[in-house]
């Protein structure tokens, strides 16, 4: 998505060979304007899927997802990190563990909220190695949805997050995929 790599290239910041800050549009200050292409943008590529929710990640997923849910129509839920203390029987939930940040929580989806009718279509703001996608996955199958896709704003294809989601047999689309990171450098991938 050509909106995104020049926002990318404007504004985005490579830290090291591995992690670009883009907090000044997706992850402290939000660019709703940018957001609201982003979920044209998905909802277009998954026009012709019947999706009946969207499903994202706390907490820098949240605004991409709302526009996506937003413009296809149908509720956005939001998989939690904190577990509820009044919710414990009625819940789903699964360990992640990120190597990007050395950290391990529990994503946890309430089962009023998706079942075996439901298709849904899962949104967040990096891919990078894919534990906290394989993780919303992993909650989905447990509530007996169907995976339409993957949708990613940010995808680091120099991690193997995509390779995991498609060799577990589901879509990817990423709006901007970064090829390499470096010194003033951020490249895309071109096809
Ligand atoms: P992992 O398997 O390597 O742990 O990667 P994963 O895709 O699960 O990402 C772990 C967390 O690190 C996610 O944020 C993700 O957005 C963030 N992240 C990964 N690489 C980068 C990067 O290059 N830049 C930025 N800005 N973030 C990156 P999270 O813990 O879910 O936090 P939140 O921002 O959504 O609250």
């Amino acid at each position: 998505m050509k909106l995104l790599e020049d926002k990318i290239l404007s504004e985005g910041l490579a830290l090291s060979e591995s992690v670009l800050k883009v907090d000044s549009f997706v992850n402290h200050q939000v660019d709703p304007f940018l957001m609201r292409e982003i979920g044209r943008d998905f909802a277009s590529h998954y026009k012709d899927v019947h999706i009946t929710k969207v499903l994202t990640i706390e907490s820098s997923g949240i605004a991409p997802a709302v526009f996506t849910a937003y413009e296809l129509g149908v509720p956005m839920i939001i998989l939690k990190k904190q577990t509820s203390k009044i919710l414990k029987d009625h819940i789903l939930q699964t360990n992640i563990t990120s190597f990007t940040k050395g950290t391990s929580y529990e994503l946890t989806l309430s089962k009023d909220y998706v079942d075996d009718k439901d298709t849904v279509l899962i949104i967040d703001d990096f891919l990078a190695n894919g534990e906290a996608a394989m993780g919303a996955i992993r909650l989905a199958l447990m509530a007996g949805a169907k995976i339409a896709g993957i949708g990613i704003l940010i995808e680091k294809s120099f991690q193997k997050g995509r390779q995991r989601i498609l060799d577990a047999g589901y879509e990817v689309y990423s709006q901007a995929r970064v090829a390499k990171l470096g010194k003033d450098l951020i490249e895309f991938v071109r096809e």
